[in-house]
């Protein structure tokens, strides 16, 4: 397998993170991934507020229903779109910051859960912008099993709804 499937495979939601903070390059690296995914016609229409205050990481932790553990990594990503941009725009972006900060050996982990009236006060996001989805950045501190996923003929049809797609690896 390639490392790029690799990367992939290998990702997993991390809840512990150690306190060990992310080199600048580091960061640069998974910025600049983000800023290279695709958006409908290219709108780019979507801000990332990189959270790195110690205090204010704390806060939205617990804006996120009180995930505090979010606030142990030293760097929390927070995707936001503006009124023109899909939330399928912004999920690719957020993807593709996770995927690299994965594949630079940091962990991440998707929170979707939070008060994103509360998030937006504490970040001053514009009324009008939304908040898609957050994630810690930081050295994981566990290595949790993966998960399991439904077979593929559950989830895979071939030619149409009816017939299950199944595969070999
Ligand atoms: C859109 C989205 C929102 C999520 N929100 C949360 C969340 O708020 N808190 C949390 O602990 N995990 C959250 N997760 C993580 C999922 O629980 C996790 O991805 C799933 O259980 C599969 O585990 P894995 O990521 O380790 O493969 C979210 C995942 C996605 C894709």
């Amino acid at each position: 397998m390639n490392e790029t499937l690799q990367t992939i495979w290998k990702r997993r939601s991390i809840r512990r993170y150690k306190p060990d903070p992310i080199p600048e390059r580091d960061l640069a690296l998974i910025l600049e991934t983000a800023r290279r995914a695709p958006t409908g016609a290219n709108r780019q229409n979507w801000r990332m507020i990189v959270i790195r205050d110690p205090e204010l990481r704390h806060k939205v932790a617990e804006a996120c229903n009180r995930q505090m553990w979010m606030a142990e990594a030293p760097l929390i990503l927070c995707l936001v779109t503006l009124p023109n941009e899909g939330q399928v725009s912004g999920a690719i972006v957020l993807d593709h910051a996770i995927l690299a900060a994965t594949s630079l050996g940091y962990g991440t982990c998707w929170v979707g859960a939070a008060d994103r009236e509360a998030l937006k006060k504490l970040l001053s996001v514009p009324q009008d912008h939304s908040i898609l989805c957050l994630t810690p950045v930081g050295v994981p501190a566990e290595e949790p099993p993966p998960r399991g996923r439904k077979p593929p003929a559950e989830l895979f049809r071939l030619d149409g709804f009816a017939t299950p797609l199944e595969y070999e690896l």
